[in-house]
């Protein structure tokens, strides 16, 4: 078991991280053989993961990519970023804008990494030509680069065993098999297209549920859910699961960047199969002050329910 007490800090900023959740989704993974994760992102999940082989993908390549780095060469990584960093102190905002031009010709993942930790709240964000456009978040000057390092180092042995792939999660799940364990975050329905050109269809994403169903594969997704006024809500079929609980996963970096107000948001997590009461229980019951529960109990799924 790889569950880690102590959550690690994240390595890469991704926008939709699921960081702040990850403890309790962590509680509910079952006991697998092998363990997929087909939105990887900043990974928030995979020092969670129940096994050590692991098979984690993004439609985004230069993700994938830096994912790589930071698994197999930790301290070129970690120097790349400290050349970059001190350009930025030195030269200012010139240097970000300079090696954003340099990332969106060259692709480099070292670039990437530099401008995940320095652009605007951390929000990836390609245009409609697949150039990478935020902009420098110009009161924070990132993370320093003795700390980032220490926090590759550590990412690096988390992921020693993880295969990574730059795939649709179609693929990425060609190769499961019953008694696998399947964590599913894909985009929000209200904020499709964000990350990729290719369209997320919802449609087509259930036809694999209903697939991984039929293997006999377990999995768990969080999926629609609400940030503030705004619904992102397109809940699956009520076939495809056996239990569904909200829970409150922070603030949003889309309604953050678009509003004045910050927008919390409640997201639904889905399982296919039966999780012990415990589990539930605790997933729902993180936070002292009572921030992290919203749901009661469906007793005809035997769930709970936002
Ligand atoms: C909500 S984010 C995942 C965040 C991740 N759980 C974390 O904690 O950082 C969704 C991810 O799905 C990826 N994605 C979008 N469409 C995809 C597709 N068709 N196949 C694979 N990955 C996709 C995006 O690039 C993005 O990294």
């Amino acid at each position: 078991m790889l569950k880690s007490v102590k959550p690690l800090e994240p390595v890469i900023k991704w926008s939709g991280s699921k960081r702040s959740v990850a403890p309790q989704l962590g509680q509910l993974f079952p006991t697998a053989n092998r363990y997929f994760e087909p939105f990887v992102g900043g990974g928030a999940l995979l020092p969670h993961r129940p096994s050590r082989e692991a098979i984690a993908g993004d439609i985004i390549e230069e993700l994938i990519d830096l994912w790589e780095c930071i698994r197999d060469r930790p301290s070129e990584t970690a120097d790349a970023y400290e050349v970059r960093w001190l350009s930025l102190q030195r030269e200012g905002h010139s240097a970000y804008y300079k090696i954003r031009d340099t990332f969106n010709s060259d692709r480099d993942p070292h670039d990437f990494l530099f401008l995940s930790r320095t652009c605007v709240n951390g929000l990836i964000r390609f245009n409609g030509s697949g150039d990478f456009n935020n902009s420098l978040h110009h009161t924070r000057p990132g993370i320093s680069p003795q700390r980032l390092r220490r926090i590759i180092a550590q990412w690096s042995t988390a992921t020693k065993e993880v295969q990574f792939v730059k795939a649709d999660y179609r693929e990425a799940l060609a190769g499961v098999r019953r008694g696998d364990l399947v964590f599913l975050d894909p985009p929000y329905a209200g904020t499709k297209g964000r990350y990729s050109k290719v369209p997320f269809e919802l449609q087509a994403f259930y036809n694999e549920l209903d697939r991984l169903n039929t293997i006999g594969a377990k999995w768990i997704l969080t999926f629609d859910g609400q940030a503030g006024r705004r619904s992102y809500d397109s809940a699956p079929p009520e076939d495809l699961y056996r239990a569904r609980f909200g829970l409150l996963t922070g603030n949003s970096p889309f309604t953050k960047l678009m509003n004045t107000s910050i927008d919390g948001v409640v997201e639904s997590v889905y399982l296919n199969f039966d999780a012990p009461a415990e589990s539930l229980y605790r997933a729902q019951h993180r936070r002292a002050k009572g921030t992290g529960s919203t749901g009661e109990v469906d007793m005809q799924h035997r769930l709970l329910l936002v």
